[in-house]
């Protein structure tokens, strides 16, 4: 069991503090942004403006008009979500290669392909897949209001994709028939029963929490089911001193820093999201300075799937 992350690790003090402000120089110039992913290292989440879940990284997004650079740190479908949704602003993903594995579980092929054999269900997307897919969908949910938007949509049948552990858990939340393409997240995935067993041993009372996108029998076994940011709120609210986490490491860093009368335990030192931690104050430097990784959506694929991420967004 692992209760956090090494802070800026393999930096010296002095280089931290080089970085940081030559980071900090270049968004006054540069009249950016810095937007960060609840799951990003410390050091990162310490520079950037704003830290969240993926729904409230993107209802951030859609109200920056008077910054012309957003410096995304986080996975590459965030930031297309970003780019989505503010055509006029420059969008550059902190680090090129982060992607999200489950995002790259369907393609806008197979997306078809399922869509021809259930015609009568609406379709509605995880945030967490490309423009593309989400191009072809009715709407697009994140962990934080899947349940409601579902409920939003008049179908009696759902095709959801790509995450069936979301999808799963939705559907023990609503009357609709779900139909679950049969993605995962590899990070959440390897959290097992076992793991909160012995958590439980070690930390007896202790809340459990755990991501939606964890299988259904570690689901079964939790006392809340929660987006990252809704932890955060949880971890506040609720008077216990202790907290078993069940979602990707990064998270207990904001969980300490806002509570630093609690104590959080990352339930296994497999809750670790390679891509998460890509992003370096290092590569956010760079790619500043260069002005790197521009995210582009093509007009025609960003107008469709606007519709989709709007329609989420519009719903309270
Ligand atoms: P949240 O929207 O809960 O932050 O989750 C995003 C994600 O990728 C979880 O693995
Ligand atoms: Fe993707 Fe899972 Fe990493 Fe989230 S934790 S970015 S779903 S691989």
């Amino acid at each position: 069991m692992v209760s956090g992350l090494t802070y800026a690790e393999g930096l010296t003090a002095e280089r931290l503090a080089e970085l940081r402000a030559r980071i900090l120089q270049l968004k006054g110039e540069m009249r950016a942004v810095i937007v960060a992913h609840n799951y990003q290292r410390p050091e990162v989440q310490d520079i950037a403006d704003f830290v969240g879940d993926s729904l409230e990284l993107a209802r951030r997004c859609a109200q920056e008009r008077d910054k012309e650079v957003i410096v995304f740190c986080g996975v590459h479908f965030m930031a297309e979500t970003a780019a989505i949704l503010n055509p006029q602003r420059t969008v550059l993903l902190a680090e090129a290669t982060a992607g999200c594995p489950m995002a790259d579980m369907i393609d806008v092929q197979d997306l078809r392909e399922w869509k021809a054999r259930y015609p009568q269900a609406a379709t509605v997307c995880y945030v967490n897949t490309t423009a593309a897919v989400k191009a072809e969908c009715d709407l697009c949910c994140t962990s934080a209001n899947a349940v409601r938007v579902v409920e939003s949509v008049p179908n009696d049948e759902i095709l959801f994709v790509p995450d069936a552990n979301l999808g799963h858990y939705i559907s023990t939340k609503t009357k609709k028939k779900m139909i679950l393409y049969p993605g995962f997240c590899i990070t959440h995935r390897r959290l097992k029963v076992e793991h909160l067993q012995r958590a439980r041993e070690l930390h007896p009372g202790a809340p459990l929490v755990v991501h939606p996108e964890c299988t259904p029998e570690v689901v079964a076994q939790a006392d809340a089911v929660l987006s990252t940011s809704q932890m955060v709120r949880y971890v506040k609210e609720n008077p216990s001193k202790v907290f078993l986490i069940g979602t990707e490491a990064g998270l207990v860093y904001r969980m300490q820093k806002e509570n630093p009368g609690k104590t959080f335990y990352v339930v296994s030192t497999a809750l670790f999201c390679p891509n998460m931690k890509r992003t370096t104050l290092e590569r956010v430097l760079r790619t500043m300075e260069g002005r790197l990784n521009v995210v582009r959506v093509p007009e025609d694929i960003r107008l469709k799937a606007l519709k989709a991420v709007e329609r989420m967004l519009a719903i309270a």
